[in-house]
């Protein structure tokens, strides 16, 4: 039996790009799905399609800046399927600018989205993994994670702060032996809808360019599907997925 069967995933950010792409791979694979953004439309739209293809999702529409509504999630989620397997730590944006442009308020957005979001996350759903000693935490970082570029900075800085929570987190779950999988997830350019994120022209339009390689969704989807396939005492901590072609 495959080691994704009948596992309950919760994705946030999954109502488009890497994460609509992983529920629709886990899902393949029989997984249970839920399924948490703020676009219901899109949600409702996705576990329809998922369900009509003989797969099990719900969605619940969850602001990943709420730590109530993270704990609303988790809560129905364990109501629904009785536990948590694996939090795939998605949602984020990427309003990149020229730190002298003083777009304090983007800043203030990603730190919200990209850190917070992860963090409340993990504060509201790996409790319950702890209790069942058994669990697998995915956050997406990004190769800005790794690397810093002008006009990235806070971008940069946030997914540097994944790649920290997640090594963080993991090197505390195996210290406390609760069987707590973690994997960073470390992408390049993927199609999706975040360069529309990015509202400063010359920023945007230079990232237009840059995503011309870029490589479709499902490729990170697969990598999501083989950390999580992976036997139980072997963690998938670190994975770093660009487009072949791409340089930096
Ligand atoms: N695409 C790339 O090249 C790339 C590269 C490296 C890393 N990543 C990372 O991969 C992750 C997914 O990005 P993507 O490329 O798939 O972009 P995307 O298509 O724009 O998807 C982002 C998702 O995040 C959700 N989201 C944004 N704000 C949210 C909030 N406050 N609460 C809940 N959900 C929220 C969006 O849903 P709603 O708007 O419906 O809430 C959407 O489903 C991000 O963390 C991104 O930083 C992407």
């Amino acid at each position: 039996m495959s080691h994704i069967q009948d596992k309950v995933i919760i994705i946030t950010g999954a109502s488009s790009g890497i994460g609509e792409a992983a529920a629709k791979e886990l899902a393949s694979k029989g997984a249970k799905l839920v399924l948490a953004a703020r676009r219901e439309d899109r949600l409702k739209k996705l576990q329809d399609e998922i369900q009509n293809n003989g797969g099990q999702a719900i969605y619940k529409v969850t602001d990943v800046t709420s730590l109530t509504q993270m704990e609303e999630l988790a809560a129905h989620t364990l109501k629904k399927f009785g536990k948590i397997d694996v939090l795939v730590n998605n949602a984020g944006i990427m309003p990149q600018a020229f730190l002298n442009e003083n777009k304090v308020d983007e800043w203030d957005k990603m730190i919200d989205v990209n850190i917070k979001g992860v963090l409340y996350a993990i504060a509201a759903i790996v409790p319950s993994m702890r209790e069942r000693k058994s669990g697998h935490v995915i956050n997406l970082s990004s190769v800005a994670g790794h690397n810093i570029y002008p006009g990235g900075t806070v971008y940069c800085g946030t997914k540097f702060a994944v790649k920290a929570i997640s090594e963080g987190l993991r090197q505390e779950e195996a210290m406390n032996g609760t069987n707590i999988r973690v994997t960073n997830v470390s992408p390049g350019a993927v199609s999706s809808e975040l360069l529309e994120t990015t509202t400063d022209p010359t920023m945007k339009a230079g990232l237009d360019e840059f995503y011309q390689v870029a490589i479709d969704a499902d490729r990170i989807a697969r990598a999501i599907a083989f950390a999580i396939e992976q036997p139980s005492d072997v963690g998938i901590n670190e994975m770093i997925i660009r487009p072949t072609v791409q340089v930096g």
